[in-house]
């Protein structure tokens, strides 16, 4: 089982990694670093990520870096999803008690990255047509345009959810821009084309771990370093894999190398095809995925059992 991985910062190679499913645990998939950190285990659970959080201890995890499925632009067909609710409160209401769960589990100078993208109303429409130039954005439903919007309103939903998080007891410290230079182009004429998403960083206390220092940036007006800024230019990534909205790696690095040391857990209770998972493994970190749809678990295994046995 063991096999050599590339080492992300130093381009080493080091071997000593395993993944299996375990029966004993609901098929859990577990994928152990038997070198490094021997016995110290990340994990893939599958179920609903609220009542999957409520097993987990307090204190777990030093950062929690997740991207919620966004209300009503895909519906992943399966029964307890966030995103399918009817209404946008509703919606709202599930993410927030949810991300309660999540602030109990980090650590006390532990954050969350929150990756969230904007939508439009739907004027009432109850399908969005294929979009010839996006395929993945045509829908089977769509819900009713929220009390108080028209139809064609930007929705601003990531601000609503960021507000309504930071009236929930987290600090929001950061909003950032994550520019797509590829977006995906839109089939409009009266608004320009949408090309980028919402990373917010909220902490669950006042004072937190965050390393600038590994995220700093190359200065553009002298030589040497500055402060990592707010707008993060990053293409989304091709991928073969049966998953609409998979996080682009170098998304996350940044992330997860200011929030959390080597050998440290992190969370993602909207695991997807498993990208937090993939370059928590590179970065030498522990992680926890929780994903609902079992199809999604399949695909994650197979990204993670290809990095480990290339
Ligand atoms: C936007 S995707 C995450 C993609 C992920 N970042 C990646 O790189 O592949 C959101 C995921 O949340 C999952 N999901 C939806 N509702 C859930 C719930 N209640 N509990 C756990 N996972 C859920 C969906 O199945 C989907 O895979």
């Amino acid at each position: 089982m063991n096999k050599r991985i590339i080492d992300y910062n130093t381009n080493q190679t080091f071997s000593g990694y395993s993944i299996a499913r375990d029966p004993a645990s609901d098929g859990q998939i577990l994928v152990q670093d038997l070198n490094t950190y021997s016995q110290l285990v990340s994990r893939i659970i599958q179920g609903d990520s609220q009542a999957v959080l409520q097993r987990i201890p307090d204190n777990t995890f030093r950062s929690c870096i997740t991207s919620p499925p966004y209300w009503g632009l895909r519906d992943y067909n399966i029964p307890g999803q966030i995103g399918a609710e009817n209404t946008l409160d509703e919606y709202i209401e599930n993410l927030v008690a949810i991300f309660r769960e999540v602030r109990r589990t980090l650590t006390p100078d532990g954050t969350l990255w929150l990756n969230i993208g904007d939508s439009y109303t739907s004027g009432n429409r109850r399908t969005r047509d294929p979009d010839k130039k996006n395929i993945a954005r045509g829908m089977n439903y769509r819900p009713p345009t929220p009390e108080g919007l028209k139809p064609k309103d930007l929705i601003g939903l990531p601000w609503r959810l960021a507000f309504a998080l930071q009236a929930d007891g987290w600090y929001l410290r950061s909003d950032i821009i994550w520019h797509k230079p590829n977006c995906q182009p839109e089939s409009v004429r009266d608004r320009p084309t949408r090309c980028h998403e919402y990373l917010f960083l909220l902490s669950k206390n006042e004072k937190y771990y965050f390393d600038s220092k590994k995220i700093r940036e190359p200065s553009t007006s002298r030589k040497g370093w500055r402060n990592r800024r707010t707008i993060w230019s990053i293409n989304t990534e091709p991928n073969h894999y049966d998953h609409f909205a998979m996080f682009p790696e170098s998304l996350i690095e940044p992330c997860l190398l200011a929030s959390s040391e080597e050998g440290n857990r992190v969370l993602d209770p909207f695991f997807g095809s498993g990208t937090v998972g993939i370059v928590a493994l590179k970065l030498h970190r522990r992680f926890c995925g929780i994903e609902l749809n079992p199809k999604y678990m399949d695909v994650a295994y197979k990204r993670i059992s290809e990095l480990i046995h290339p």
